[in-house]
Protein backbone atom coordinates (compact mmCIF):
# COMPACT_ATOMS: atom_id res chain seq x y z
CA UNK A 1 0.00 0.00 0.00
CA UNK A 2 2.43 2.78 -1.04
CA UNK A 3 0.37 6.06 -0.92
CA UNK A 4 2.04 7.17 -4.73
CA UNK A 5 -0.56 9.66 -6.34
CA UNK A 6 -0.54 7.45 -9.97
CA UNK A 7 -0.42 9.79 -12.91
CA UNK A 8 -3.66 8.75 -14.68
CA UNK A 9 -5.77 9.39 -11.66
CA UNK A 10 -3.68 11.96 -9.56
CA UNK A 11 -6.09 12.20 -6.63
CA UNK A 12 -6.21 8.76 -5.41
CA UNK A 13 -4.26 7.12 -3.04
CA UNK A 14 -3.34 3.90 -2.40
CA UNK A 15 -2.48 3.75 1.69
CA UNK A 16 0.29 4.05 3.61
CA UNK A 17 1.48 5.03 7.26
CA UNK A 18 3.53 8.21 5.85
CA UNK A 19 0.86 9.24 3.96
CA UNK A 20 0.39 12.72 2.83
CA UNK A 21 -3.31 14.68 2.94
CA UNK A 22 -5.77 13.14 0.93
CA UNK A 23 -8.36 15.15 -1.65
CA UNK A 24 -11.99 14.06 -1.23
CA UNK A 25 -12.55 12.36 -5.13
CA UNK A 26 -15.91 10.57 -4.97
CA UNK A 27 -19.23 11.36 -3.40
CA UNK A 28 -20.62 9.51 -0.13
CA UNK A 29 -24.57 10.21 0.69
CA UNK A 30 -25.91 12.28 2.49
CA UNK A 31 -28.06 9.79 4.19
CA UNK A 32 -25.32 7.37 5.23
CA UNK A 33 -22.75 10.74 6.56
CA UNK A 34 -26.12 11.37 8.97
CA UNK A 35 -26.43 7.77 10.21
CA UNK A 36 -22.77 7.45 10.79
CA UNK A 37 -22.15 10.54 12.45
CA UNK A 38 -25.30 9.74 14.69
CA UNK A 39 -23.39 7.25 15.94
CA UNK A 40 -20.05 7.99 16.40
CA UNK A 41 -21.83 10.91 18.54
CA UNK A 42 -22.97 8.92 21.09
CA UNK A 43 -19.18 8.51 22.37
CA UNK A 44 -19.35 4.72 23.20
CA UNK A 45 -16.23 3.13 23.24
CA UNK A 46 -14.23 1.75 19.84
CA UNK A 47 -15.81 -1.30 19.32
CA UNK A 48 -19.56 -0.75 20.22
CA UNK A 49 -18.72 2.29 17.77
CA UNK A 50 -17.61 -0.05 14.96
CA UNK A 51 -20.94 -2.57 15.67
CA UNK A 52 -22.96 0.82 15.34
CA UNK A 53 -21.43 2.09 12.15
CA UNK A 54 -21.28 -1.25 10.59
CA UNK A 55 -25.36 -1.32 11.28
CA UNK A 56 -25.64 1.91 9.97
CA UNK A 57 -23.86 1.30 6.64
CA UNK A 58 -25.46 -1.79 6.27
CA UNK A 59 -28.58 0.17 6.10
CA UNK A 60 -27.15 2.66 3.93
CA UNK A 61 -24.83 0.62 1.62
CA UNK A 62 -24.97 2.84 -2.02
CA UNK A 63 -24.54 1.67 -5.54
CA UNK A 64 -20.94 1.90 -6.48
CA UNK A 65 -22.28 4.57 -9.48
CA UNK A 66 -23.00 6.20 -7.20
CA UNK A 67 -20.19 7.06 -5.10
CA UNK A 68 -17.39 7.37 -7.98
CA UNK A 69 -16.83 7.97 -11.88
CA UNK A 70 -17.10 5.35 -14.08
CA UNK A 71 -13.31 6.61 -14.85
CA UNK A 72 -12.51 5.34 -11.07
CA UNK A 73 -14.52 2.01 -10.93
CA UNK A 74 -12.49 0.18 -13.03
CA UNK A 75 -9.30 -0.08 -11.05
CA UNK A 76 -5.54 0.73 -11.44
CA UNK A 77 -3.26 -1.83 -12.55
CA UNK A 78 -0.04 -0.15 -10.47
CA UNK A 79 -2.04 -1.12 -7.02
CA UNK A 80 -5.46 -0.91 -5.42
CA UNK A 81 -6.62 2.23 -5.04
CA UNK A 82 -7.96 4.42 -2.14
CA UNK A 83 -10.29 7.57 -3.01
CA UNK A 84 -11.27 10.00 -0.20
CA UNK A 85 -15.47 10.74 -0.08
CA UNK A 86 -15.98 12.29 3.00
CA UNK A 87 -13.79 13.68 6.32
CA UNK A 88 -15.93 14.95 9.11
CA UNK A 89 -15.11 18.43 9.92
CA UNK A 90 -14.17 17.53 13.59
CA UNK A 91 -11.72 14.49 11.97
CA UNK A 92 -13.79 12.02 14.04
CA UNK A 93 -14.88 9.87 11.16
CA UNK A 94 -14.24 9.51 7.36
CA UNK A 95 -15.34 7.46 5.11
CA UNK A 96 -13.67 6.66 1.88
CA UNK A 97 -14.01 3.83 -1.26
CA UNK A 98 -11.25 1.21 -2.17
CA UNK A 99 -11.16 -0.44 -6.16
CA UNK A 100 -9.29 -3.57 -6.21
CA UNK A 101 -8.23 -5.47 -9.58
CA UNK A 102 -8.33 -8.96 -9.09
CA UNK A 103 -5.60 -10.11 -7.71
CA UNK A 104 -4.20 -6.83 -5.74
CA UNK A 105 -3.79 -7.14 -2.17
CA UNK A 106 -2.66 -4.96 1.04
CA UNK A 107 0.31 -5.75 2.98
CA UNK A 108 -0.09 -7.41 6.52
CA UNK A 109 -1.53 -4.12 8.62
CA UNK A 110 -2.76 -2.75 11.58
CA UNK A 111 -5.00 0.40 11.81
CA UNK A 112 -4.91 3.53 13.66
CA UNK A 113 -8.37 3.41 15.32
CA UNK A 114 -11.91 1.20 14.69
CA UNK A 115 -13.07 0.78 11.46
CA UNK A 116 -15.81 -0.94 9.39
CA UNK A 117 -16.20 -2.00 5.44
CA UNK A 118 -18.61 -3.20 3.31
CA UNK A 119 -18.24 -4.66 -0.16
CA UNK A 120 -20.38 -2.70 -2.84
CA UNK A 121 -19.27 -4.53 -5.95
CA UNK A 122 -17.25 -8.21 -5.99
CA UNK A 123 -15.62 -10.61 -3.22
CA UNK A 124 -12.44 -9.34 -1.18
CA UNK A 125 -11.27 -12.17 1.07
CA UNK A 126 -9.45 -11.05 4.08
CA UNK A 127 -7.02 -13.22 6.35
CA UNK A 128 -7.05 -12.37 10.12
CA UNK A 129 -3.75 -12.72 11.97
CA UNK A 130 -2.44 -12.29 15.29
CA UNK A 131 1.40 -12.11 16.51
CA UNK A 132 3.39 -15.08 17.77
CA UNK A 133 6.69 -16.12 18.68
CA UNK A 134 7.09 -13.07 20.76
CA UNK A 135 6.47 -10.87 17.86
CA UNK A 136 8.95 -12.07 16.07
CA UNK A 137 6.09 -13.87 13.61
CA UNK A 138 2.98 -14.13 12.73
CA UNK A 139 -0.11 -17.19 12.93
CA UNK A 140 -2.74 -16.87 10.89
CA UNK A 141 -6.46 -17.13 12.94
CA UNK A 142 -9.33 -16.57 10.64
CA UNK A 143 -10.15 -16.55 6.73
CA UNK A 144 -13.12 -14.44 5.84
CA UNK A 145 -14.76 -14.07 2.34
CA UNK A 146 -16.95 -11.19 1.88
CA UNK A 147 -19.06 -11.18 -1.22
CA UNK A 148 -20.90 -7.89 -2.20
CA UNK A 149 -23.08 -6.80 0.53
CA UNK A 150 -20.89 -8.49 3.40
CA UNK A 151 -20.42 -5.76 5.76
CA UNK A 152 -17.65 -5.56 9.09
CA UNK A 153 -16.61 -3.46 11.65
CA UNK A 154 -13.36 -4.48 13.88
CA UNK A 155 -11.17 -1.96 16.09
CA UNK A 156 -7.66 -2.30 17.65
CA UNK A 157 -6.50 -4.71 19.54
CA UNK A 158 -6.71 -7.87 17.32
CA UNK A 159 -7.00 -5.78 13.91
CA UNK A 160 -4.08 -7.05 12.20
CA UNK A 161 -5.31 -8.42 8.60
CA UNK A 162 -4.62 -8.67 4.82
CA UNK A 163 -7.04 -8.08 1.91
CA UNK A 164 -7.24 -9.53 -1.36
CA UNK A 165 -9.37 -9.25 -4.48
CA UNK A 166 -9.67 -12.77 -4.94
CA UNK A 167 -12.57 -12.16 -7.43
CA UNK A 168 -12.08 -12.24 -11.40
CA UNK A 169 -13.93 -8.65 -11.76
CA UNK A 170 -13.16 -5.04 -9.72
CA UNK A 171 -13.84 -5.18 -6.37
CA UNK A 172 -15.28 -2.25 -4.90
CA UNK A 173 -15.54 -1.59 -0.76
CA UNK A 174 -16.61 1.45 1.55
CA UNK A 175 -14.58 2.34 4.65
CA UNK A 176 -15.46 4.05 7.54
CA UNK A 177 -12.82 4.97 9.43
CA UNK A 178 -12.33 6.43 13.09
CA UNK A 179 -10.09 8.87 11.84
CA UNK A 180 -9.44 11.54 9.42
CA UNK A 181 -7.96 10.14 6.43
CA UNK A 182 -8.01 13.29 4.73
CA UNK A 183 -5.03 14.45 7.04
CA UNK A 184 -3.72 11.37 7.85
CA UNK A 185 -3.68 10.08 3.98
CA UNK A 186 -4.38 6.03 5.81
CA UNK A 187 -5.71 3.92 8.33
CA UNK A 188 -2.65 2.04 8.60
CA UNK A 189 -0.86 2.02 11.94
CA UNK A 190 1.70 -0.30 10.97
CA UNK A 191 2.56 -2.80 8.61
CA UNK A 192 4.04 -6.38 9.46
CA UNK A 193 6.90 -7.99 6.95
CA UNK A 194 6.97 -11.00 9.48
CA UNK A 195 7.47 -14.53 8.77
CA UNK A 196 3.36 -16.40 8.62
CA UNK A 197 2.66 -19.51 10.72
CA UNK A 198 -0.29 -20.99 9.10
FE1 LIG B 1 -7.24 -2.77 6.95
Amino acid sequence: MSLTSTASAPASRQANPAAIAAAVTGTCPDGLVRAVRAEVRRGLGWQDTAGRVAAALRANLPDPAAILPASLRCGDPAGYQSHLLYAEADGSFSISAMVWMPGQQTMIHDHVAWCVTGVLQGREYEEIFTLADGARALSLTARNVNPAGAVSGFAPPGDIHRVRNTGDTVAISMHVYGADISRLGSSIRREYALPVRT
